[in-house]
């Protein structure tokens, strides 16, 4: 690992959409690309971090030098991430877009189109976030928050329901920025602050990030 800031932390990042299936062919997902959270893993690393990437189905390359465990439900993502969290973490960041719902069963053949109209039952999926940050042993936990109005209000709200030490605004309502995007802009919030980084690439908005993370984490150990 590099000499940074980081260096001998244990980092876990969780990236890209989850897949709920409906049946052998089909499933509901959304349009997050793992570009923010990857591009968080090689600022992690690069400070110095050992890094943990629980990725959903994604088409980027995975950054060289950190660990991957791939996933595709949110079920899987809970899984692992806290298999991850078990074997150690200073830091737990959650960038992924996880589907809050799946549907309550999947279909074991293919649906046919025979009826006019279709309804699916879902039920909601576990948090992956929320469950890491509830644990005793929680590492310093960083959320963020897509919203597309009310973004400040909805990511307060985020960070004390959640109990989370830091969450990242991002507001998706404007063209070329959050999802799927090479660009962001984001506001950072803590206990008592918060810093607006962006409009910028991904790249560096997570390198600021990594280095107020690095902050925090020393002032709070
Ligand atoms: O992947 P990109 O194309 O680069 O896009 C990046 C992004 C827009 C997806 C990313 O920057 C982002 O904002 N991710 C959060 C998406 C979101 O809407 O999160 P949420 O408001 O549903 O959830 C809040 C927080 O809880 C997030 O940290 C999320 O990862 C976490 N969460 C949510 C639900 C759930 N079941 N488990 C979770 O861990």
């Amino acid at each position: 690992p590099q000499d940074g800031p980081l260096r001998g932390k244990r980092v876990v990042i969780t990236a890209g959409p989850t897949r709920e299936p409906i049946d052998p062919v089909r499933y509901i997902s959304n349009h997050s690309s793992g570009k923010m959270g990857y591009a968080l893993a090689a600022a992690a690393r690069d400070a110095g971090a050992n890094v943990v990437l629980v990725s959903g189905p994604v088409s980027i390359p995975v950054p060289a030098g950190v660990e991957l465990r791939s996933v595709v439900t949110a079920e899987d993502m809970l899984r692992e991430s806290m298999a991850a969290v078990d074997a150690g973490s200073d830091v737990f960041i959650a960038t992924a877009a996880v589907a809050d719902y799946r549907p309550e069963t999947c279909a074991g053949d293919k649906i046919k189109k025979t009826r006019e109209t279709l309804s699916l039952d879902l039920v909601k999926n576990p948090d992956t976030l929320a469950t890491v940050a509830a644990r005793p042993d929680a590492p310093f936990s960083v959320g963020f928050a897509a919203e597309t109005n009310d973004v400040d209000r909805y990511a307060l709200d985020k960070m004390a329901r959640k109990k989370l030490d830091m969450i990242v605004a991002n507001d998706v309502s404007t063209p070329g920025m959050g999802f799927n995007s090479d660009n962001n802009a984001v506001t950072v919030f803590w206990s008592d602050g918060r810093e607006h980084i962006g409009p910028d690439t991904k790249r560096n908005i997570a390198t600021r990030l990594v280095a107020l993370i690095s902050q925090h984490l020393e002032t709070n150990s």
